[in-house]
């Protein structure tokens, strides 16, 4: 027998080798000699002893859940300050067959940006954060490392008549939210963001750096909703601006079940995805104390939450036309510049807060938290609607948020980009979890709550295949091992949940672009082994 000493030596030993194995110093090397000597790589890097490892890997962390002890770290950080350095990371982590999770704003909602089951390195791009807006043109150019906040607060500082359509959080990273479609309160009039990107610089698995030109139009065609990581490191996107009138309006309007919820909830899923374009109108469903002194009854809350692109009056002729349910009044409607709208939105900042809070890189709060999403493409009936109420009470945690589509969304082919989920789908629900305890037993709790309800939800729902958002990263739908004989099916799994029939021609540029999968997460883009040998 080994005596308990003794193991903890012969363990200690075990991981170094193999971090040496895994993370020679020639990786380091390497990473020096193919970076461009004007701006010096080392600036960028971060080994565990570098006692700023911890401090860089935790400020982009999004959610609680993966800020653990036990929780692996990478083995190096590459903050990249340079394209050279990015190059770099590319070459020297093929070269060492290291696996390098990509990172811009963190916001994964599964971490895939920064977590890992096996050793790996970070490329994080949080320094590349350049902005560059033409308004003549009415483009402009983002570097990935910027946030939602820092683009839209950008634009607004230029012209009040100009916007663009992205997400809500602020913090966001235009990295990752971009090349997985993007969706926000202007959807219904002018798309996904991705939708409107018109050109994108990104470093191939070869190590170059190509623009829409040079990566073709297939390769554009895939970082567009597909997942960039897949395919490359996107240094930067150009997008096309969309027009905003200087006056919105906006309006929160909450009714309990006591307040006719199911009602207007039934009215709402049939005009929410047919209204006027300018109107959107966000439905949030939790379960709330039905009075303060009542504690231990709930009830069901209904929260209308809109963006109109307009005046108050013009909102409320379309909504006393269109959904009178509501009973909306002038009382409730708040009318301010788009930008104002984007900080009301972002639900962290009281009426009237400046608009510079856009450009605070880090969230008021975090908590630990789990998403899932679906797609419906029926409404459901009021009885449907009041058994979907008594599970939420029973499992009180987990709430919902449902997002009408319709307008452009439905107009836009599916087959455009690889994000599928245009006509035919009325609202997309996202599954939201958020607690505060700590510790492995306390996420699983409130994991399984999540899951409980995604459960029950089945009958309502997106079948054969059941759609799921990329954006709303979700790891029950499957994990893939890499494995080239069980690779493909097992992205296929999930695959077609968030790609529909975009999936095939997915894995086709990914097998010839990347055969040796360089770029891979949890959910990537397999590479088809057997294409390869066609070929
Ligand atoms: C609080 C919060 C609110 C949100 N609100 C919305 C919303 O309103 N609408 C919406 O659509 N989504 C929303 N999301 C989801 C969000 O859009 C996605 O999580 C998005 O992928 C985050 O981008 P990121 O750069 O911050 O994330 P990261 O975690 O950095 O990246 C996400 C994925 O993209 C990859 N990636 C990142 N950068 C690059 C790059 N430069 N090149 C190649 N691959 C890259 C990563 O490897 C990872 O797989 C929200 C998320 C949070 C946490
Ligand atoms: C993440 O964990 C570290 C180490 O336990 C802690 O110091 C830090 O405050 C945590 N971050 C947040 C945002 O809670
Ligand atoms: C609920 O609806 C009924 C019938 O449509 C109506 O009489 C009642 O006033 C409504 N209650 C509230 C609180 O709006
Ligand atoms: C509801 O009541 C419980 C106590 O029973 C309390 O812990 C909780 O914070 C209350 N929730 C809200 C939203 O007020």
């Amino acid at each position: 027998m080994l005596r308990p000493a003794t193991l903890s030596l012969l363990s200690i030993l075990i991981l170094y080798i193999s971090w040496r194995v895994t993370f020679p110093e020639t990786f380091q090397q390497c990473l020096i000699k193919h970076s461009d000597l004007t701006h010096p790589i080392s600036e960028a890097i971060y080994t565990p002893q570098n006692p700023s490892h911890s401090s860089v890997l935790q400020s982009y962390i999004r959610n609680l859940r993966f800020n653990t002890s036990s929780t692996r770290k990478p083995d190096l950080i590459l903050a990249a300050l340079h394209h050279s350095h990015v190059q770099a990371a590319i070459l020297c982590g093929k070269k060492h067959a290291l696996l390098m999770k990509i990172r811009s704003g963190g916001h994964d909602y599964e971490g895939t940006s920064y977590v890992s089951s096996v050793p790996f390195f970070l490329l994080d791009m949080f320094n590349l954060r350049s902005i560059d807006i033409d308004i003549k043109s009415e483009s402009a150019w983002v570097e990935s490392g910027a946030t939602l906040g820092e683009l839209l607060y950008g634009i607004s500082e230029k012209s009040k008549t100009l916007g663009f359509p992205v997400g809500v959080c602020p913090t966001v990273g235009v990295g990752g939210h971009l090349t997985a479609g993007g969706y926000g309160n202007m959807m219904r009039k002018y798309g996904l963001s991705v939708d409107n990107v018109i050109d994108a610089k990104f470093v191939d698995a070869k190590g170059r750096v190509l623009d829409r030109k040079s990566m073709g139009e297939d390769l554009f065609w895939a970082i567009k909703g597909g997942g960039a990581a897949s395919f490359a490191v996107v240094l930067a996107y150009k997008i096309k601006l969309v027009h905003v009138p200087e006056i919105v309006t906006v309006f929160q309007v909450e009714r309990t079940l006591e307040q006719n919820a199911t009602e207007i909830v039934y009215a709402w899923q049939h005009v929410s995805h047919k209204l006027h374009e300018d109107l959107f109108i966000r439905l949030v469903l939790d379960v709330i104390n039905r009075s303060q002194t009542s504690e231990k009854t709930k009830t069901l809350r209904a929260s209308f939450v809109s963006l109109f692109l307009g005046d108050s009056e013009r909102l409320l002729s379309i909504m006393n036309q269109n959904f009178p349910e509501l009973g909306l009044t002038q009382s409730d409607c708040i009318e301010m510049s788009w930008i104002q709208s984007v900080v009301y939105w972002s639900t962290y900042f009281p009426l009237g807060t400046p608009a510079e809070v856009l450009l605070h890189r880090k969230p008021p709060k975090l908590t630990s938290l789990k998403r899932k999403s679906d797609y419906v493409k029926e409404p459901i009936s009021k009885d449907g609607l009041e058994g979907i109420w008594k599970k939420m009470i029973e499992l009180e945690k987990p709430y919902l948020i449902f997002n009408p589509y319709g307008g452009k969304m439905a107009e836009i082919p599916a087959t455009e980009i690889p994000f599928p989920h245009r006509a035919g789908n009325l609202w997309k629900i996202q599954y939201v979890t958020n607690w505060n305890e700590e510790g492995i037993d306390a996420a699983n709790h409130y994991l399984d709550l999540t899951r409980k309800l995604y459960n029950y939800m089945t009958p309502f729902v997106s079948k054969n295949p059941r759609q799921a958002f990329l954006n709303y990263r979700d790891l029950d739908l499957g994990i893939n091992s890499h494995n080239e004989k069980t690779g493909y099916m097992e992205g296929r799994g999930y695959g077609i949940k968030y790609f529909r029939d975009n999936f095939d021609r997915l894995v086709q540029i990914k097998t010839k672009v990347d055969p040796g999968n360089f770029f891979r997460n949890e959910q990537s883009i397999p590479v088809l082994h057997q294409l390869n040998q066609v070929e």
